[in-house]
């Protein structure tokens, strides 16, 4: 075996994503593993180059993890002819520029979601990057999850029908930082940060619904701010000037009507903190984060409505659970491994930054169906 080394300048790895999910969970795991074996001989074996705003955060990180290269100078990173990707993970609103330089300085892209703060740039981004013949990548990594894999191969078995909806329900109570930390970064909840759920959670949705179902064709949103006062990571108090809640209705190509609620203010009551139920006329699903349970139609129950009596079946306990028939690894880890592959073999690649803008367009139109209170149709991009 050869052994093929990609240098990657990975900016944002104090971050949360950046640390746990990109370098731990992915480059440093494929590097447990061996490298990635590229099936032709060779084995890719990942060199990440810590990049970021603090020296000893940084230096912290490299020694925790037996690494040896970490710079704060982003410029000359980039100027290094030795890199061959750069991947961001910093805070949405710093992304744009960075990615610029990146494109600019020929490097291969791979970056987190949303790719900028507007449609504008966002596509911009693509058209830069499809113009230097870089490869490009954005993060879909629900795509990837054990649960939606599963209501994939479903979909795809024809398991549906005909399909008639998708409800989403996506949240989880962020602690206002008060007598609780909160367990989500504070510019989250500041839009002049690059904050709010919409930016956040609509290209996430936006990839699952086309990736799945079909392409979105209409938003119409409801995007509130239901607390207007949260405190900091130092304790001090501010305003949240982001919606921290977005009550989505999506009309796909094909038909479907998708209904997804996103909330950093709601109590969990499900089994998992995102969960999707989708309805056909031969069966419905539901799927979370790793499991999926469907229902055929020979198995559907036929309930009356009758409020005087108390319910007589236990409907959770109709649904089957869809076996794995196969090994999951983690989806952030798996994507890199597909991106990593794109790079070294030019294999066939669609999550691209012509894919993430379609994310930033959701986010544009809901963010303006909520402001001017109405549904809004969501035109097709190309480069
Ligand atoms: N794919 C997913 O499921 C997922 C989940 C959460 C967040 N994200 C995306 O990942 C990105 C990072 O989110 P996070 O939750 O890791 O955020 P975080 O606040 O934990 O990390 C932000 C990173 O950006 C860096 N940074 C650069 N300039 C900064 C500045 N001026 N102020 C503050 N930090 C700055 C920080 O040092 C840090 O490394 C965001 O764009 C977010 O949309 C994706």
């Amino acid at each position: 075996m050869t052994r093929r080394t990609v240098r990657i300048a990975m900016n944002g790895v104090t971050g949360r994503m950046g640390y746990r999910q990109h370098l731990v969970r992915s480059v440093l795991a494929i590097r447990e593993n061996g490298g990635l074996d590229l099936g032709d001989g060779s084995i890719l074996w990942p060199e990440p180059v810590l990049v970021g705003r603090r020296d000893l955060a940084l230096k912290a990180i490299a020694e925790r993890h037996g690494l040896d290269e970490w710079t704060t100078d982003l410029d000359a990173v980039l100027t290094d002819a030795s890199i061959d990707v750069y991947f961001d993970s910093q805070l949405t609103s710093a992304r744009e520029a960075a990615l610029r330089k990146a494109i600019a300085a020929g490097k291969h892209i791979y970056t987190e979601k949303p790719t900028a703060t507007g449609l504008d740039g966002a596509l911009d981004l693509a058209r830069l990057a499809h113009a230097a013949g870089v490869r490009h990548g954005v993060v879909q990594d629900k795509l990837f999850l054990p649960g939606l894999l599963k209501l994939k191969r479903l979909v795809d078995g024809g398991y549906f029908g005909r399909i008639l909806s998708v409800r989403g329900e996506f949240g989880y109570w962020v602690f206002e930082g008060d007598w609780q930390e909160a367990q989500r970064p504070s510019w989250n909840y500041r839009s002049e940060d690059g904050g709010g759920i919409v930016v956040d959670m609509f290209p996430h949705w936006e990839y699952v619904l086309n990736g799945l179902f079909g392409r979105v064709t209409s938003v119409q949103a409801h995007a509130v701010t239901h607390i207007p006062r949260r405190w900091d990571e130092r304790g001090r108090p501010y305003d949240a000037t982001a919606d921290d809640a977005a009550y989505g209705i999506f009309e796909l190509d094909g038909g479907a009507v998708a209904q997804i609620n996103s909330s950093w203010a709601v109590r969990v009551n499900r089994d998992e903190l995102v969960e999707f139920q989708v309805d056909g006329t031969e069966g419905s699903a539901v799927a979370g984060l790793r499991r999926c349970r469907v229902q055929h139609r020979a198995h559907t129950p036929k309930p009356v409505w009758n409020p005087d009596l108390p319910a007589t079946e236990t409907f959770r306990d109709q649904w089957q659970e869809v076996p794995d028939n196969g090994e999951f690894d983690n989806g952030f880890k798996t994507q890199w491994e597909l991106f990593l592959r794109h790079v070294a073999l030019g294999t066939p690649w669609e999550w691209d930054l012509l894919a993430g803008a379609r994310g930033v367009q959701l986010a544009e139109l809901g963010l303006r169906s909520s402001a001017e209170g109405r549904r809004l149709p969501v035109p097709e991009l190309s480069l």
